[in-house]
């Protein structure tokens, strides 16, 4: 918890498949319960606005040049950030979204291979605010081998324009992922998305909040 910014802001990251969303909600609710005093918001990106909602159906179907992708998740995130984001922390809430930056870093660098100068220029633009940078307090990373991801994936629904890359991409973004999460342990939290599900939510109801 910072003093200028009273909530908690918590983000669920992995490569599609990983089973981030099936958490998220149970995630949420025991929340509640566990920090009643605190209302908790669960969101999206891309998306979590109107216009971001605009944006993500553009993002997930269109094709597009690399940079114009990060721009567009990168302004759908501005958007985010002003409308739902920041007030709710300021409002002492605490926030759940479902992907945040390091998606960008994970999908556009690591996979797209979008250099990570453009991307932390793109982030100080967008999370700077003095010489801090807006971040999740807390990221819960549901790691799973690619190629595992993908045997889930073919069970699920149709699949989005990312869901149709192929497992040397979504490697790449593990690894992005993976190297992210190692280079800020106090951050992160990586979940083995392997195990059983009741295994993975019993690591989850385990979580106390720094709040
Ligand atoms: P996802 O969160 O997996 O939603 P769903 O469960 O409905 O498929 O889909 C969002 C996709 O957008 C996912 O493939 C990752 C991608 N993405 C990026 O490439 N960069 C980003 O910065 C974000 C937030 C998402």
């Amino acid at each position: 918890m910072d003093i200028n910014r009273p909530g908690f802001f918590i983000s669920f990251e992995g490569i599609d498949g990983a089973g981030k969303s099936t958490h998220l909600e149970a995630f949420a609710k025991h929340l509640g319960q566990c920090y009643p005093n605190h209302e908790v918001v669960i969101t999206r990106e891309p998306g979590g606005t109107p216009l971001g909602e605009k944006l993500r159906q553009l993002l997930l179907q269109e094709p597009m040049h690399i940079e114009t992708e990060a721009l567009l998740m990168f302004a759908a995130r501005r958007e985010h950030l002003a409308q739902v984001i920041e007030p709710a922390l300021q409002a002492g809430k605490i926030v759940i979204s479902d992907r945040f930056t390091d998606a960008s870093f994970a999908y556009q660098g690591g996979g797209r291979g979008l250099s990570l100068d453009t991307l932390n220029t793109l982030e100080t633009l967008v999370q700077g605010r003095g010489a801090e940078l807006i971040q999740p307090d807390l990221t819960l990373l549901f790691d799973l081998p690619g190629e595992t991801a993908e045997q889930r994936r073919s069970k699920a629904r149709t699949p989005d324009k990312f869901e149709r890359l192929d497992l040397h991409f979504f490697e790449n973004v593990r690894n992005e992922y993976l190297r992210r999460a190692k280079a800020d342990p106090g951050r992160f939290m990586v979940i083995d998305a392997r195990q059983s599900q009741e295994l993975i939510w019993k690591q989850l109801s385990e979580i106390q909040l720094n709040y």
